[in-house]
């Protein structure tokens, strides 16, 4: 780690900051955005450079942080694919981790999060708001380029479908895949290991990290993530969010 006034930049991550000390651990963000502040976030100043507390109780990648995520995670440079975009409060910080020459396609279909996730962009040159059901990839697909990695929190019953679905379409070959596992939303009638269980096996075309349990901060959340191996660009025998009409993703990945 390199040490900088109080802070410790993160092996291989360009923008991610740790403060020594603090317990629990406390994850920063180099601000990109001007002014840095976006959702009441702490602010400090480390010579030329703003830094943006990554606040683990508003935000499940940052609560993974807190709680030993430690890859994939976005790297300065690369593009991401973030579905459940909300108001932005972690894609403000996956921009941050990305930089200036990455980019965050930032998908949301509800209108008034939207309306607020277009407000950052303007702070956020190189985040792009798209308002979009992530389960119809193919309305957005001209809107987006293949991406280094794809991160879904949509919190739906079928959110490891939607995830893998446009992972399949979009997500390089050796880019990197996040979920934020709401199994709320997946049904009260099992218990969130057993939901967990059921998304591990669901994803075998991902070669998954240990998953992490959110709570306290999020409770029956989880954070998976992990590389695609080529499991995952084989076409599934069914793919309950994608609909009927849409081309095969295998065949656009050829195009
Ligand atoms: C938990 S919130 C997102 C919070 C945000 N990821 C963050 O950490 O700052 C989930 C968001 O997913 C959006 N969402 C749900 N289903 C979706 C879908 N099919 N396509 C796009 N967005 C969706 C919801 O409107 C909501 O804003």
């Amino acid at each position: 780690m390199r040490r900088s006034r109080g802070f410790e930049a993160i092996r291989g991550h360009a923008h991610l900051f740790e403060r020594p000390g603090d317990e629990p651990p406390s994850f920063w963000t180099e601000a990109l955005g001007d002014p840095p502040e976006v959702y009441r976030e702490r602010i400090q100043h480390v010579g030329e450079r703003a830094v943006r507390r990554w606040d683990p109780g508003r935000s499940k990648l940052g609560a993974g942080l807190a709680k030993g995520w430690s890859e994939p995670l976005p790297v300065d440079g690369e593009r991401w694919l973030y579905l459940g975009a909300g108001t932005g409060t972690t894609p403000s910080h996956v921009a941050d981790l990305v930089g200036p020459t990455g980019r965050v396609y930032a998908l949301e279909r509800s209108v008034r999060p939207f309306a607020r996730l277009r407000q950052l962009a303007g702070r956020y040159p190189n985040l792009l708001p798209i308002l979009a059901d992530a389960r119809r990839p193919m309305e957005y697909c001209g809107l987006v380029p293949p991406v280094d990695g794809v991160y879904a929190d949509v919190a739906q019953p079928d959110q490891v479908a939607i995830a893998l679905d446009n992972a399949r379409l979009f997500l390089r070959g050796s880019g990197s895949f996040l979920l934020a596992l709401k199994t709320a939303s997946m049904g009260r009638d099992r218990e969130p290991r057993q939901h967990l269980a059921a998304a591990v096996e669901q994803l075998e075309g991902i070669e998954l990290e240990r998953p992490i349990d959110l709570a306290p901060y999020h409770r029956r959340h989880y954070l998976m993530g992990g590389r695609p191996t080529r499991a995952l660009f084989r076409e599934p025998a069914a793919a309950p969010s994608r609909r009927p009409t849409d081309p095969a993703p295998r065949a656009r990945r050829r195009s």
